[in-house]
């Protein structure tokens, strides 16, 4: 199926006709790739004379998005990386191409570059697109992109340790542990890029969640884990994802200071006798953990899901 991309969005900021604020590009198929070509003007600049990077990195999403579109297929950005290899001067002529290069299920993956006319590649770009009435991202995609995301391997275990524990919890409930641990794995898959913006930090995972073709119970119980957006956690699952987020921190730390340094080598007592010490783990905040009442748990029967449940993962979690 081929679409008329005119018809696409007359609003869009890149390709709309009547967004006056917009750049009103156009686009053409070229061969394998859906390519447009502009001379990059001076509004786009960010440091002086030098075309932003954000702007780039939003061009090269619409030659992807809009490739797919025209082909028929309804679509959304679920992941996307960019590489920027050299400035791109404003005033020069700049060409963006995308590609498709493979479907797989309900994921379109492609790729495109902004390159020069004597053929210098300015920024390439990969891309996953979730398209939409499909099915939702697997665990082995989602985990993957978790780790795309979160290069840093302790941030990385910490989702494997909260998916864990939100499959322990979930079995306890006779809730669907796919959704849950789903939940757990992808709850914090922004905090790399809203580190420095605590505002932010969970409305983007529950952009990305949704955009990978989660449920809105999913997307809702991410979102309202950051307690700073002050949202109901109407769901049981929004809440048992919120208690046990620091629940696993504190494990972790009840495991580090056991001389083996395993969890194998401690119990449910020996966490809440450190759990009692104010000074230990800190960052875990007790009354966080606490929330675990409100599903009906004391804090004993919270601390010893929590645990089973990230044993089962101790050679994932390097403990
Ligand atoms: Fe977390």
């Amino acid at each position: 199926m081929h679409r008329d991309g005119d018809l696409y969005n007359t609003k869009c900021f890149v390709c709309g006709r009547q967004n006056p604020s917009g750049m009103r590009l156009r686009f053409e198929m070229d061969g394998d790739a859906y390519v447009t070509e502009f001379v990059i003007d001076d509004a786009y600049q960010g440091f002086p004379g030098i075309m932003h990077g954000g702007i780039i990195s939003t061009v090269l999403d619409e030659v992807m998005g809009r490739y797919l579109w025209v082909s028929g297929y309804d679509a959304v950005t679920a992941d996307m990386r960019v590489r920027f290899r050299k400035p791109i001067v404003c005033g020069s002529r700049v060409r963006f191409e995308g590609r498709l290069d493979r479907i797989a299920g309900s994921r379109a993956m492609t790729s495109a570059r902004a390159v020069s006319e004597d053929g210098t590649v300015f920024a390439e770009a990969r891309a996953c697109f979730v398209i939409k009435g499909g099915d939702r991202m697997n665990r082995p995609e989602a985990e993957q992109a978790v780790k795309t995301r979160l290069p840093n391997v302790n941030l990385f275990k910490h989702c494997l340790a909260v998916e864990a524990v939100m499959r322990g919890l979930a079995r306890h409930f006779g809730e669907n542990e796919e959704d849950w641990s789903m939940a757990g794995l992808l709850h914090d898959i922004d905090y790399e890029e809203t580190k420095n913006d605590p505002d932010r930090h969970s409305l983007l995972s529950g952009e990305i969640v949704k955009g990978m073709g989660f449920t809105d119970e999913i997307v809702e119980a991410v979102i309202a884990h950051n307690e700073r957006h002050g949202l109901p956690r109407a769901t049981r699952m929004a809440k048992a994802l919120y208690a046990c987020d620091p629940l696993t921190g504190l494990i972790v730390a009840a495991a580090l200071i056991h001389p083996e340094k395993r969890l194998s080598a401690i119990d449910t007592a020996f966490v809440l006798n450190r759990y009692k010490e104010k000074s230990f783990a800190k960052g875990a905040n007790r009354k966080t953990i606490e929330a675990c009442s409100d599903l009906g748990l004391s804090l004993e029967e919270f601390v010893t899901i929590g645990l089973d449940s990230m044993k089962g993962i101790s050679k994932e979690l390097g403990l």
